[in-house]
């Protein structure tokens, strides 16, 4: 096994150590009610039944012919779930509602500006809807089971609408969170093969109406560079009637969903079977090199997941108003507002804008109106909320039975704010700890039957069986009071099937490090390495602590530091460039930039400008670095490695350390100058 690098730096390295917390337990009221509360679930899914414990979960779905096989190994580790079996991902979600649940609102739309009324779409309006598009996408967009497809689509009705079109004909969607650049739409465009994109002309986002179709014209450019052509981008407006965008619109390629929706009012689209094991959707995010990693999620084992998941942790009922606060373009979007929530029956709310716009006070004003019970956010939220608006719940009307945090560890004062205020003291929490590769949770209390711990984020759930290596593959026991490299020993139904058209990298970077056999199809010999860093208390439950690879959580939002350093390059003056995270009280982490300058060019303003603006232009705006530090030179290593660690421990005013046998240290004290003063 190879060591990791020690010069390197990490998150966890940089991470807080919280001190212990006493329990708190949910209310009696809310036991009452749940939807889990037999400890004998632990016991169901436990190794000796594995796998067909999920069928538990796979039974909440309705299947069109059931599986043969639960768990084939037999490409390991590319694991195949449900296999025989044949199911609809959009069928699941609307179809089989409409019996029981036809007039009951399937997504509730609140728009940014406050003067906008909601939309409550029911089971059967958006029936139609995804009906008459899956239509457009199938005669006129000519898409056809496993094709894929780009959505670049912000936080409006139509995105849901769309995904489940896809879904309905096992047409593979790829969706691209709203706020990245054009460029990093088109890379994506240009790995999934997509012929199609779909977008809109524009959207708001802190009270500003954004020109969004720009984006679509500078993809397709990127796109094309890469060799992948869009034959059509097919545009939804904001505003029925109206063109928002100061972006021309492109004879023969460019078509708008209004027009084209006349021609397929009312027309119906046969949900396709589809193999269990074949894909719904790709899911790109970063990982250690420059390149996203296309993350592929099955359709059976996937909405499977999503439904046990959202229905025993978010303790979602049909008669429950589920609001999560999440981008649809991120995985939480997929798995908790679209798939698992509408899988059961859900009313689930979908908000447009930022939670704070106009005022510290909107979130709770929806909370209030819609009458929400379940509220589901992330840290960097609760964290924004709290510092501009700490007593604003109190004045709202609105009580949550549930509360979700994903995405982040959250500090204990910052969950105990959440608990005592957004809560009331009356809603239980969950600290939900996924990825985008796992398709849904790995560790959380299960509401009703554990107590929580400030900044843990629980035990396992059923069926995930982690274990704590460290570099040498030891195990570190519960209760050791060390961390180290949390992996799940089996797989899950959940678990993406491989990154998109590179097989070998998903077997390098999940599975490789500590697979005992790499010949062997026992699913015992593969675990998954997660790249979180993680301690077990004595209690059971772990505390996660962040990220052991190049991967900085800014505001919950993963980011490669190679895909940041790459885009610095990008101006022409810059000869090398380093990122680190940098500790933010609001955002968690956030890109500290290092560069240095070829021979002949001197540090300016300007200079600094163009590196933030290359980054948001190959990345986008949430990609921003807090500095950019323009310096003589970087510390090396005799080799010639750039040192994260000395950089990262300078940012965030940390013990440097030994860096006598670096090839340059007399730059180390220069550095530090520059960032922190004499
Ligand atoms: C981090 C988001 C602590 C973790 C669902 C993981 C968390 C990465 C938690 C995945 C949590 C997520 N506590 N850390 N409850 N949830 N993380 O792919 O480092 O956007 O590896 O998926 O977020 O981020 P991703």
């Amino acid at each position: 096994m190879r060591r990791k690098e020690s010069l390197e730096v990490t998150e966890a390295e940089i991470a807080v150590h919280w001190q212990e917390e006493d329990y708190l337990y949910p209310s009696s009221q809310f036991i009452a009610q749940a939807n889990m509360t037999d400890n004998g679930i632990y016991e169901r899914f436990g190794l000796e039944y594995f796998p067909e414990c999920y069928k538990e979960y796979a039974d909440l779905l309705t299947w069109y012919q059931y599986w043969t096989t639960t768990l084939d190994t037999s490409d390991a580790p590319c694991w195949k779930w449900f296999v025989g079996g044949k199911i609809n991902a959009c069928y699941n979600c609307l179809d089989r509602h409409l019996a029981k649940y036809r007039n009951k609102a399937a997504i509730i739309y609140v728009p940014e500006p406050e003067e906008e009324p909601h939309v409550a779409l029911t089971y059967q309006e958006l029936y139609v809807r995804v009906n008459e598009v899956a239509a457009i996408l199938r005669d006129f967009g000519g898409l056809k089971a496993g094709d894929r497809v780009t959505l670049h689509m912000p936080m409006v009705l139509e995105l849901p609408i769309t995904m489940l079109a896809c879904a309905r004909l096992g047409v593979i969607h790829s969706e691209v969170y709203g706020g990245f650049s054009g460029a990093a739409c088109g890379k994506r465009i240009a790995d999934s093969g997509s012929r199609v994109l779909i977008t809109i002309d524009g959207y708001y986002r802190s009270g500003k109406l954004l020109d969004h179709k720009e984006k679509a014209d500078a993809a397709l450019k990127v796109a094309q560079e890469s060799g992948q052509t869009i034959d059509k981008v097919l545009i939804w407006r904001r505003y029925p009637g109206k063109y928002v965008s100061e972006t021309p619109i492109v004879d023969g390629r460019d078509h708008f969903m209004e027009d084209l929706l006349k021609d397929y009012a009312g027309e119906k689209v046969e949900p396709v079977s589809m193999p269990a094991e074949d894909p719904l959707f790709l899911m790109y995010t970063s990982g250690t090199t420059g390149t996203p990693k296309g993350c592929q999620h099955s359709t059976g084992g996937y909405l499977a997941y999503a439904a046990g998941t959202s229905k025993y942790v978010q303790d979602i009922h049909p008669e429950d108003v589920y609001w999560c606060m999440a981008d649809i373009g991120w995985i939480t979007g997929h798995s908790y507002i679209v798939y698992g929530p509408l899988s059961l029956g859900a009313t689930s709310v979908m908000y447009e804008g930022v939670p704070t716009y106009p005022d510290a006070g909107r979130a709770w004003r929806i909370a209030e109106r819609l009458g929400v019970n379940i509220f589901h956010t992330a840290p960097t939220t609760i964290r924004m909320l709290r510092k501009v608006g700490p007593d604003e719940p109190k004045k709202y009307n609105y009580h949550f039975k549930h509360m979700t945090t994903v995405g982040e560890p959250i500090e204990p004062q910052v969950w105990k704010w959440y608990y005592q205020v957004v809560g009331k003291g009356e809603a239980v929490i969950v600290d939900t700890w996924w990825q985008t590769e796992t398709g849904g949770f790995l560790c959380s209390t299960m509401p009703a039957m554990q107590r929580m711990k400030p900044g843990s984020a629980g035990p396992a759930m059923p069926g995930i069986h982690p274990v704590i290596y460290d570099e040498e593959g030891n195990e570190i026991p519960a209760g050791a009071g060390k961390a180290g490299n949390i992996c799940i020993q089996n797989p899950w139904p959940g678990a993406f099937q491989t990154i998109w058209g590179d097989r070998e990298r998903y077997v390098s970077q999940y599975y490789e490090k500590y697979c005992k056999n790499k010949d062997s199809k026992d699913w015992r010999d593969w675990p998954y390495f997660t790249s979180d860093a993680a301690m077990q208390g004595q209690d059971g439950y772990y505390r996660i602590l962040g990220r052991v690879d190049d991967v900085i959580n800014v505001a919950g939002h993963r980011l490669g530091t190679k895909e940041l350093e790459s885009s610095c390059l990008i101006v022409t003056e810059v000869a090398e460039a380093s990122v680190v995270p940098l500790a933010d009280e609001l955002r968690g982490r956030a890109p500290d930039v290092y560069v240095s300058l070829r021979p002949g060019y001197q540090p300016s303003k300007e200079l600094e400008d163009a590196i933030v603006k290359a980054i948001e232009t190959t990345i986008g705006k949430i990609a921003r670095p807090k500095h950019v530090y323009i310096v003589p030179d970087m510390p090396k290593t005799r080799s010639g490695k750039i040192m994260r660690r000395v950089l990262a421990a300078i940012s965030n005013k940390k013990d440097i350390g030994d860096v006598t046998t670096l090839a340059n240290a007399d730059i180390v004290e220069e550095i530090r100058k520059i960032v922190q003063g004499e």
